[in-house]
């Protein structure tokens, strides 16, 4: 049977549903009846899902958890946090509780710029192109005035343009580089459809333009979360110890990229889930971290930690392009649902939140990593997922916990033991 189709974009949803069961499943019925428990019953609710992308055939959950108790610049947050791994939103609750009582996160924006950029080839004189982009540059602006007159209201806006010559990277290759402030919103579309518009306006024919996009690199959209307090009051004991071995963890992130790599990674669970939860982009936040993590030719730490003078001080710096109105933040009804519950933050109030969620999640895995290692709550959490999937009575899934209560877990031993109980017990 082939597996090619055309005009599958035309089908309807129940068609797509049946070409694709007949076609791809052993069982197609039992395909069928996945696809439909993750229908939502509430129409309504559902052809909202259904517009969101092309040839939607149901939903795919994430967990939707808070973390409570985050105190941020003297401010009570519950954060709220989409994310399927474990952990994750355990780590965040204990961790904000941890802060509350010792004077919480302090969160700055230090830069809200963001970039985009007309890529073009021009082969004739350098000067001759310079001159002919001063000349235009009024001409430019006055081009996308149609555009930014309700961003230019708000206080945003194209703050400058520049051409920059790229030639030394690539022959010919010239750019018009464009830095906006787009205020509340992530300023995708606005960007994308200014730099359009100047590209319009500046074509001639020895001119190519190759592309005209916003950049998702924007080290200049950059928010600083902070935590420290005295290093007794870090751990219950041996404080002085732990506190210089979690500095030390932090400096071996910024020395080594495979240890950075899943040093930042523990970030973004938290940046991610925030992300997530209040609609924003994350591939466009993931992008832009990472890019950022390497700006100086190694990929690095994006947190840092020092002891001075007895006082502990964790702290990142982080560019977040955000926004708290467009794309799917009034949308969909849990982003706009999350942006309530952290009391309709503006863009520089959500970077702040997120930033604190990252920090916060790095705190927890190094934390564990340097006391006593983070298989002991992870694989807890995973002994219950696994558990879950078993078909066990209460009595089997109560002498499994206690089992493994101080045990390695792995799913292969569980099973194990379970197989082993089912007979004996
Ligand atoms: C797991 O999702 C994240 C950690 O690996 C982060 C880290 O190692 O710092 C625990």
């Amino acid at each position: 049977m082939s597996k090619i189709v055309s005009g599958f974009s035309k089908m309807t949803k129940q068609e797509k549903i049946d070409w694709l069961t007949d076609h791809f499943f052993k069982e197609p019925i039992v395909a069928k009846e996945i696809l439909q428990q993750y229908w939502n019953d509430n129409r309504v609710l559902q052809e909202l899902h259904d517009d969101f992308i092309e040839n939607t055939l149901s939903n795919f959950y994430l967990p939707f958890g808070v973390a409570p108790n985050f105190l941020i610049n003297g401010k009570d947050y519950t954060i709220p946090m989409a994310i399927e791994e474990s952990s994750v939103v355990a780590a965040a609750s204990m961790v904000g509780k941890f802060w509350h009582s010792r004077g919480g996160f302090k969160t700055q924006i230090l830069s809200t710029q963001k970039t985009g950029q007309i890529h073009f080839f021009y082969k004739g004189d350098p000067k001759g192109l310079q001159f002919y982009f001063d000349k235009m540059k009024p001409q430019l602006f006055r081009a996308t005035e149609p555009i930014t007159k309700n961003m230019r209201k708000r206080g945003g806006g194209i703050t400058a343009m520049e051409l920059i010559d790229k030639t030394a990277q690539l022959d010919n290759y010239y750019q018009i580089h464009v830095s906006f402030e787009t205020k509340d919103s992530m300023g995708a579309n606005f960007i994308n459809t200014c730099l359009e518009a100047i590209a319009a306006a500046f074509e001639r024919p020895d001119i190519e333009v190759v592309m005209s996009i916003l950049s998702n690199y924007v080290p200049e959209c950059l928010v600083r979360a902070e935590v420290n307090c005295p290093v007794e009051d870090l751990y219950a004991e041996n404080a002085q110890e732990y506190a210089e071995r979690f500095v030390r963890a932090v400096q071996i992130a910024k020395a080594e990229p495979y240890r950075a790599v899943t040093h930042n990674k523990g970030i973004m669970n938290g940046v991610d889930a925030v992300v997530i939860a209040s609609g924003n982009d994350f591939r466009a936040v993931e992008a832009g971290v990472h890019a950022f993590a390497a700006r100086n030719g190694q990929y690095t730490s994006l947190s840092n930690a020092e002891i001075i003078d007895g006082v502990f001080r964790f702290w990142i710096d982080i560019p977040l392009a955000l926004g708290t109105v467009g794309g799917l933040t009034k949308l969909h009804p849990l982003a706009k649902l999350s942006l309530e519950l952290l009391q309709n933050p503006n863009s520089e109030e959500l970077m702040q939140i997120v930033a604190a969620a990252g920090l916060a999640q790095n705190f927890a895995a190094v934390r564990a990593l340097t006391t006593t290692g983070i298989q002991k709550g992870h694989m807890k959490l995973h002994l219950t997922n696994i558990i879950k999937q078993l078909d066990a009575t209460q009595e089997e899934k109560d002498f499994l916990i206690k089992y493994f209560e101080n045990r390695t877990v792995s799913h292969n031993m569980v099973i194990e033991k379970y197989n082993e109980i089912r007979y004996k017990l």
